[in-house]
């Protein structure tokens, strides 16, 4: 291992227990305050039209393109995304309009409560040569990061992070692939700066782009 990569794992240890070791404690605060099981999914279904227009009437985004899927996706890390758009801490034209329309917490919450309670979204390998590269940096990382770059550590075997008692890791398999790659992107760049401890963005910088369309490739069809 070389030095900057044994600097590098030792930010990522930090980060790591930090959120992994004290999930409970942390969640709260840093997903927003919204823990499983909160929220009602019925009264969310109806208070929920609005998203629906483009994220889809069962959290199926309705253009690959341009929106993300939140079908299954954990409630509390729903939650916490609209409060960082609405918080300015992550920043999008459309979706920041968005979620300024949502004035009550508990709305969020049964909003958020409603998009986990669908079927979560699965995608189809794609079976390409971008596809296998890409499996390979999921599960192993690559030179740049080492081991530590490896998705499958925080995301989960099947893309579907921790589970729900745990919403600090997202579900990412089966999520639409462009979407993918411009999460990817921004966190590089550094245009979204809202991951905790910036995990997401120490792993970003380590990718170069022909990596992030493999990867998203992948990911999309777990
Ligand atoms: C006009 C289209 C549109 C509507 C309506 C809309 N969104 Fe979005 N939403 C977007 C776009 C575009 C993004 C991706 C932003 C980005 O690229 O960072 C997004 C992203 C999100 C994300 C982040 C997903 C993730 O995996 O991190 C959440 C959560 C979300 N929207 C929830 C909502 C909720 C809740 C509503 C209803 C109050 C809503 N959206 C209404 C367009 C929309
Ligand atoms: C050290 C833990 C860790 C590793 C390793 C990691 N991630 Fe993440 N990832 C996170 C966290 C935490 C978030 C949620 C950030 C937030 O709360 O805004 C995230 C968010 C994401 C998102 C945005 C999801 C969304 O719905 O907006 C994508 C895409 C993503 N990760 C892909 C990857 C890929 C691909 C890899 C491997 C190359 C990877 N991650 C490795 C922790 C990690």
């Amino acid at each position: 291992m070389t030095k900057k990569n044994s600097m590098f794992a030792a930010l990522v240890a930090i980060a790591v227990t930090a959120f992994v070791g004290g999930v409970n404690a942390e969640e709260a605060i840093i997903a927003g305050g919204m823990n499983a099981g909160e929220g009602d999914s019925k009264a969310g279904k109806t208070k929920s039209e609005l998203c629906q227009g483009c994220h889809g009437a069962d959290g199926i985004s309705i253009d690959p393109a341009t929106y993300p899927n939140l079908a299954g996706q954990y409630a509390g890390y729903i939650f916490k995304q609209v409060q960082d758009f609405q918080l300015g801490n992550r920043q999008d034209d459309t979706m920041s309009a968005m979620a300024g329309m949502v004035t009550s917490r508990q709305d969020l919450k049964d909003i958020a409560a409603y998009f986990a309670s669908r079927k979560q979204m699965k995608g189809k390998p794609s079976g390409s040569k971008a596809a296998k590269s890409g499996a390979r940096l999921y599960k192993s990382g690559n030179k740049k990061l080492g081991e530590y770059g490896a998705c499958v550590r925080c995301h989960g075997k099947n893309g579907k992070g921790k589970g729900k008692s745990n919403s600090l890791f997202p579900v990412i398999g089966g999520q639409q692939k462009a979407y993918i790659i411009k999460q990817l992107k921004d966190f590089k760049s550094g245009k979204r700066t809202n991951d905790p401890a910036g995990m997401m963005a120490m792993v970003a910088k380590g990718l170069s782009d022909k990596e992030i369309t493999a990867v998203a490739d992948y990911v999309s069809g777990l």
